[in-house]
């Protein structure tokens, strides 16, 4: 048995001790300044991940009702046109002319969603594979214009949270089976050490998008525990004591930001991480049923939970003007609204005509709510986090939801700072 004996032993293991220290404290270099320049970006969604409201058409050109997500295109549409489709989505719908117009909206991240089934497809999942040279592209892009890149695995195997857009939709099955969890772990690992010379176009990785904290005590127990993984695999990527500096994106898993509290910030001797808190307002009875004015108050509102949490850098990453659930398929393909009582269970608010579609549709009265709304939520952000990105940035039919059409429209500035309602909170 060895011990510290001698006081030259003692002081030759603190000053190991004190050796080890700097590498543990040392600030990293991270591709941008979080917490001293607001994240302003959008979300590319509906793009690398399908989304049957984000691009209806894919879904309805089945003609199979049965195609309800990624999942079933792959499993229920003969291969070759199902390739073929999703090869000229993805040619077509996110270009680097896209890339060009975030950036000339001032705008300084975007949020690339993908699922697990870019790298790794198994047991016979269905899904159609090839997403990753539209990565590398993205990145280039990203990299032309100075745009910083959030890498967000969207879907993992057996879906964290059933929604459709992991993927999956149903119930989650990601965190029953340990398999699962080792799948997302290796892709994590892989992505952290590809990308971690390349922290200036990619300085962020979220590691798993809303794990459905509130289904089970199960899930979220197995989500903390992934997280402690992706504080591994993301902050030290080459396997050993060097860190690297990419930032560690969590996710809420939809609790509320004082759950997070102590679990990953400095004083766990961690740094480098960031949170990510989802906020809609049409997700329930309660939410659609609300009037304009309660909608602009509950954005303001936000500011409480998000000003008493600074644990962790906090991002909104996923935001909108829209108010309503009235966009067709938002709620899942086939499925109604809240809004328009067309969702078994909601009674009805009122039509969606005028609500949702076509910017043509909308009225002058309404373009200034949304415009409202984005101003109400933007100052909210800005103040009592450390930025927001916007969901999402291209739809194909439902302009509310689209910072591109909003842009266009005018209810969103063609720089986000300009305020046309700078005390709407107050
Ligand atoms: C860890 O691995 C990286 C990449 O191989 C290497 O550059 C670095 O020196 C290693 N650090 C330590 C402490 O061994
Ligand atoms: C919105 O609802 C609140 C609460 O019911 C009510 O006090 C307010 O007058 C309503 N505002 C409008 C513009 O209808």
């Amino acid at each position: 048995m060895r011990s510290c004996s001698t006081p030259a032993m003692m002081r030759s293991a603190q000053l190991a001790l004190l050796a080890l220290a700097p590498s543990v404290v040392s600030a990293i270099t991270t591709g941008f300044p979080y917490g001293s320049t607001t994240v302003r970006g959008v979300n590319l969604g509906g793009w690398l991940v399908l989304e049957p409201w984000i691009t209806p058409s894919i879904f309805d050109n089945t003609g199979d009702s049965r195609v309800v997500d990624e999942y079933t295109y792959g499993q229920f549409v003969a291969r070759a046109t199902a390739t073929s489709v999703l090869n000229n989505h993805w040619n077509t719908f996110i270009t680097e002319q896209d890339f060009i117009a975030i950036k000339n909206a001032g705008l300084n991240h975007v949020r690339l969603p993908i699922g697990y089934w870019a790298w790794d497809v198994s047991g016979g999942e269905p899904y159609v594979q090839g997403q990753l040279p539209f990565l590398a592209k993205a990145i280039t892009w990203a990299q032309n214009q100075g745009l910083k890149i959030v890498l967000d695995l969207h879907g993992a195997p057996g879906s964290q949270n059933g929604f459709d857009n992991s993927g999956q939709k149903g119930t989650p099955r990601w965190q029953t089976s340990q398999s699962n969890i080792d799948r997302t772990n290796a892709i994590i690992k892989k992505i952290a050490l590809q990308y971690a010379s390349q922290s200036s176009v990619i300085p962020i990785i979220a590691t798993l998008n809303e794990p459905a904290g509130f289904f089970s005590q199960q899930l979220l127990d197995v989500t903390r525990q992934y997280w402690y993984d992706s504080y591994g695999n993301v902050r030290f990527p080459f396997g050993n004591s060097t860190q690297g500096n990419t930032v560690l994106m969590i996710h809420d898993a939809f609790q509320p930001l004082s759950y997070w509290n102590g679990f990953m910030g400095t004083s766990t001797g961690r740094q480098g991480v960031a949170i990510d808190t989802h906020i809609y307002q049409m997700f329930s009875n309660a939410l659609v049923a609300m009037n304009n004015s309660q909608h602009i108050s509950n954005a303001c509102n936000n500011a409480g939970e998000l000003s008493a949490f600074n644990d962790l850098w906090k991002i909104v990453g996923e935001w909108t003007t829209a108010a309503t659930d009235c966009a067709k398929y938002l709620n899942g393909r086939g499925t109604g609204a809240r809004y328009d009582g067309t969702l078994s269970g909601s009674p009805r608010v009122g039509s969606c005509t005028g609500l949702t579609g076509s910017t043509s549709t909308f009225s002058s009265a309404y373009k200034t709510f949304l415009r409202q709304m984005f101003e109400a939520q933007t100052i909210t952000f800005e103040r009592n986090a450390n930025g927001w990105i916007y969901w999402t940035w291209k739809t194909e039919i439902t302009d509310e939801w689209s910072y591109q059409k909003g842009l266009a429209g005018g209810w969103i500035p063609s720089n986000p700072g300009t305020r046309q309602f700078p005390t709407i909170c107050g």
